[in-house]
């Protein structure tokens, strides 16, 4: 796991913007993995200025969001192919037929893990998959506790999660925020060939703390990354303040 610290959050993202327009501009039919939350949406502004400037295309490029929450119309205003959609794929020249999210309405939940894994796996696998972090360590929904092996599947939402993610729905109502979510695996996370984590902030110190200097454990599934031969930890200056190394 490679971490570099940075003074602010835009430096990180524009390291993090780099990492991504070299990729496509490498493999201009390269898969990605993306993310939601607050944390990467100033980098998906930066490949939208890249996009606009012509130093990338997204024609060829086909990606696998890491999660959804479950009952959300994919139109509802928190849903994450929503999210998708504005914070992204409407803006650049990405055919959405190449833009994957779980499908968190599907009425045989089972089979669309199952598809979601062969999908992923037949479009060649993930290149390069993107990262942010929960205030407890969870990476895409895998929430504290859940299994490090498996493969997209059904989770149950933690109550830390649920109030995280509460100050985004209408009026800030918990009860608003799904119980459930479709997820990526942390095994699905580890086949990828290389992640990028971003986390900015106070509030992540702890997990980013756990995630690098701590034990692989399911308390912190992040901490599995330690795993991964092609990690790379983005952080800001206040993210990396508990951490007793300096690296
Ligand atoms: C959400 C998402 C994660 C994201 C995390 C952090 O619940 N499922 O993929 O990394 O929480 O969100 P934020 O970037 O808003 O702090």
């Amino acid at each position: 796991m490679k971490v570099c610290i940075f003074k602010s959050s835009v430096e990180a993202t524009h390291e993090a913007a780099k990492l991504f327009i070299e990729q496509i501009q490498r493999k201009p039919d390269c898969v990605l993995g993306l993310a939601t939350g607050s944390t990467p949406i100033k980098l998906y502004k930066e490949l939208i200025q890249a996009c606009k400037e012509g130093k990338i295309s997204f024609k060829r490029v086909k990606t696998f969001n890491l999660d959804e929450y479950v009952g959300l119309d994919r139109l509802h205003t928190q849903s994450y192919y929503r999210f998708m959609c504005e914070q992204l794929f409407d803006h650049v020249d990405i055919d959405k037929r190449n833009c994957h999210v779980p499908n968190g309405q599907a009425k045989d939940i089972e089979k669309e893990e199952q598809q979601y894994e062969a999908a992923i796996e037949a479009a060649g696998g993930i290149d390069l998959q993107l990262l942010g972090i929960g205030g407890n360590g969870h990476i895409g929904f895998n929430e504290p506790g859940c299994n490090l092996d498996c493969g997209t599947h059904l989770e149950a939402l933690t109550q830390q999660t649920i109030q995280d993610n509460a100050r985004l729905f209408f009026n800030g109502d918990e009860a608003q925020v799904p119980r459930q979510a479709l997820t990526m695996g942390v095994g699905t996370i580890l086949r990828a060939r290389q992640c990028v984590l971003l986390a900015f902030g106070k509030s992540k110190q702890a997990a980013v703390q756990g995630m690098i200097e701590g034990p692989i454990t399911k308390a912190n599934p992040a901490s599995v990354l330690q795993r991964h031969p092609d990690t790379i930890v983005l952080l800001d200056a206040l993210a990396a303040e508990k951490l007793k190394k300096s690296v």
